[in-house]
């Protein structure tokens, strides 16, 4: 099974016209890659099977979108799922490519002038505190993803976990971002448009509410400095595992 997985994976990246190979040969030149470079550019990170990302890029044609994901094989199945939104047209306005999000800022640059950026269900990492650096939205994520996101940009995040959103609302005040908008019950909100992703559907159908927040990148706090120093980092994971 494991054979035939890996096989199919890589002919359909290897035909997707959309998929990137190299993204840090990219790095600044993203917006290049779309008919309409001018348009805005939203980023969606570990984009997973895609399902709710071809909506979204099938849905707004007058943005242009960069899917990323470190899973080659899932990228495949989400290339899969936007030829499938987009059919009988190809897909225009959506750039899928494999990029790992610790080290996102050899491959995003400021030149990208990325207006949104979307995360959703991104692993939570709760078990252990040594590892919630790992999280997409940790301070040391959020002070990368402040180096290619222009002023007054929002960040999107969606989650069922209930720590993670609570954290993740601290880092991002902590790192220069207000939340604009929030809600414990996204389907109940009356929120939209809202596209519904693979594990979003999972959740939502047992029940689970899903956590919602808009943050808006403003200034950086005068403390930043504070924030970081790797010691002070440390720190703040010891603080949360104490919850
Ligand atoms: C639980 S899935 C969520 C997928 C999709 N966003 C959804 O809501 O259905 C988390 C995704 O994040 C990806 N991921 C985890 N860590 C990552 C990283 N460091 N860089 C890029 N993608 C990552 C995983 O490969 C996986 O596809």
């Amino acid at each position: 099974m494991h054979i035939r997985r890996k096989a199919w994976t890589e002919p359909q990246l290897q035909s997707c016209a959309y998929f990137v190979e190299h993204p840090r040969e990219r790095r600044g030149h993203w917006r290049e890659l779309f008919a309409a470079p001018k348009r805005p550019l939203e980023l969606e990170i570990g984009c997973g099977k895609g399902v709710s990302t071809a909506q979204m890029a099938r849905s707004n044609p007058n943005v242009n979108y960069v899917a990323i994901d470190e899973v080659r094989h899932v990228l495949a199945v989400a290339s899969k799922n936007a030829d499938e939104a987009f059919a009988p047209e190809p897909v225009s306005n959506l750039i899928l490519s494999a990029v790992d999000a610790m080290f996102i800022r050899d491959s995003f640059a400021p030149e990208d002038r990325v207006s949104r950026l979307h995360i959703s269900f991104p692993n939570p990492w709760t078990a252990k505190s040594k590892h919630y650096k790992r999280r997409l939205t940790h301070p040391r994520q959020l002070i990368q993803y402040r180096e290619f996101l222009v002023p007054g940009a929002e960040l999107l995040f969606k989650t069922d976990d209930g720590p993670l959103f609570e954290d993740s609302r601290d880092y991002l005040r902590m790192c220069g971002f207000e939340i604009v908008y929030e809600t414990d019950d996204l389907h109940a909100s009356g929120y939209a448009p809202n596209y519904v992703s693979e594990h979003e559907a999972l959740y939502a159908g047992q029940g689970v509410p899903i956590r919602f927040l808009i943050a808006r990148m403003a200034d950086l706090p005068a403390d930043f400095n504070w924030v970081m120093n790797g010691r002070r980092l440390d720190n703040i994971d010891r603080r949360e595992s104490g919850r």
